[in-house]
């Protein structure tokens, strides 16, 4: 348990944990028979390709869940990933801004570890009911990240960012959370011109691109409405594509 209501699993995938990306996610079950019906989806925490492990964080919400927090060390989990398109990872940008909230934090790590691997600088603005929640405050900070975070609900941790905007130049941000949360990256992202993305989160049933059962609106660059799959084409879009 990383927190109260938040688990972790650490799969022994070489191959998965090869081709995964940040922000990417897996369809996960590891019970017997058809129910529940549908696998899960939880989204891919951290890759470690020399390892070849994959690990997930995910917060205990359903059958799924619980079933999936029963397992033990050696057990076989069915898995489909990695999947979906992930956060980009710019190799020339210099500064880079991750902002997450509660659960909303979790697919940020592979991202941050990602970027300060290549030396990128990372400011990581989290936020979460309370210190609990705030789990990778402190592994960003030893990965060098520059960490504001609030556990104020009074507080809106984009303002930390549009603080930090009036002096330093991003070139790209990254939120996973809330619709707020992407209202306030376009904002920001309007006045101060950086690339910003966002992961949506969606009911998913078969996590691979075939039932339509996760569609969300798509504003194309002409303005024409469409809906996009947010398995398959996303979970990460660029703001003004989903962001209204
Ligand atoms: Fe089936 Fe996305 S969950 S198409």
């Amino acid at each position: 348990m990383v927190c109260p209501g938040v688990m972790c699993l650490v799969l022994d995938a070489p191959d998965m944990a090869r081709a995964a990306e940040p922000g990417q996610f897996a369809m996960l079950k590891n019970w017997e028979g058809p129910d529940p019906f549908l696998m899960r989806p939880i989204s891919i925490n951290s890759f470690d390709r020399e390892a070849g492990t994959l690990t997930f964080l995910y917060k205990l919400v359903g059958r799924g869940t619980k079933l999936l927090a029963k397992a033990q060390p050696g057990d076989k989990v069915e898995v489909i990933a990695p999947e979906g398109r992930g956060f980009p990872v710019g190799k020339d940008f210099k500064r880079v801004a991750v902002i997450g909230r509660g659960i909303g934090i979790a697919p940020l790590r592979g991202l941050v570890e990602q970027y300060r691997a290549q030396g990128t600088e990372v400011y990581a603005y989290l936020s979460a009911k309370n210190d609990d929640f705030l789990f990778h405050k402190d592994l960003f900070t030893e990965l060098g990240a520059v960490v504001r975070s609030t556990t104020d609900p009074n507080v809106n941790i984009t303002d930390a960012f549009a603080k930090d905007l009036e002096t330093l130049a991003f070139d790209a941000a990254f939120s996973c959370g809330s619709k707020r949360l992407g209202k306030d990256m376009k904002r920001l992202h309007r006045q101060y011109g950086f690339a910003a993305y966002i992961s949506l989160e969606e009911h998913m049933a078969c996590g691979i691109g075939a039932c339509k059962g996760c569609v969300c609106k798509h504003y194309d660059e002409d303005g024409t409405e469409t809906y996009k799959r947010v398995c398959k084409d996303g979970p990460v879009f660029d703001v003004e594509r989903v962001v209204k």
